[in-house]
């Protein structure tokens, strides 16, 4: 329908607002992109601008994801199945993940995604959203590697769901697009898995932990 094809533009345009590199041009008169680790995300953005930047990217970029899942309430006078329903808040979500991959704003260079994929698993299963931000904070904070917590985080979530799949029903498709999804962040983060095994890859330090 023409609304559909609304929502799915809409979500390309909101997942294409880059964060990072506008908040850099503005406030720092810099493109993020020529430094730290060249990308346009969160992380870079706290390595390079700092704390309160990061957080304000990461925010926002979360928010993209979220808002794009939740375009679906503009169908809700459809008629359309909760499966169905399911299904477009995916393909808005995974709208935006691409905008913010490819932004119509940014010369079509732009983030890994993690951030706007966690707003749209957000917006789907809070549940396991939080699981998987736990995840995160732990690997990142063990490893000091934010793009293995990613990556960890991005297989948690397919694996969580199958997991619960046991006890309760889950959509067959939703799995199946989680592991599919876990296989992008893979490969946005090729360059971040050579580094880890040559052991550059540069580390953030979450939370500093006293010497013992
Ligand atoms: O979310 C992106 C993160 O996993 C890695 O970012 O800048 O270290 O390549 P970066």
């Amino acid at each position: 329908t023409l609304l559909f094809c609304v929502a799915l533009l809409l979500a390309y345009l909101l997942g294409s607002i880059p964060t990072a590199v506008w908040y850099g041009k503005t406030f720092f008169n810099i493109d993020i992109r020529q430094h730290g680790s060249g990308n346009a995300g969160a992380t870079n953005t706290f390595r390079v601008l700092g704390k309160r930047a990061g957080t304000v990217v990461m925010l926002v970029d979360v928010l993209k994801g979220f808002a794009a899942a939740s375009l679906t309430y503009l169908l809700r006078n459809e008629g359309l199945t909760q499966t169905e329903l399911l299904g477009c808040a995916l393909i808005f979500g995974f709208m935006a993940v691409l905008g913010h991959l490819y932004p119509l704003f940014a010369n079509f260079r732009g983030g890994k995604g993690v951030a706007t994929l966690l707003g749209m698993v957000l917006a789907i299963r809070p549940d396991v959203a939080a699981v998987c931000i736990g995840v995160w904070l732990l690997v990142v904070i063990a490893s000091q590697y934010v793009s293995l917590g990613s990556m960890l985080a991005a297989l948690a979530f397919p694996v969580l769901l199958l997991l619960r799949a046991f006890g309760q029903p889950e959509n067959p498709l939703l799995i199946g697009f989680g592991f599919g999804v876990f296989l992008m962040v893979v490969i946005t983060h090729k360059k971040n898995i050579g580094r880890i095994i040559q052991g550059n890859e540069s580390r953030t330090v979450l939370i500093k932990m006293k010497k013992t």
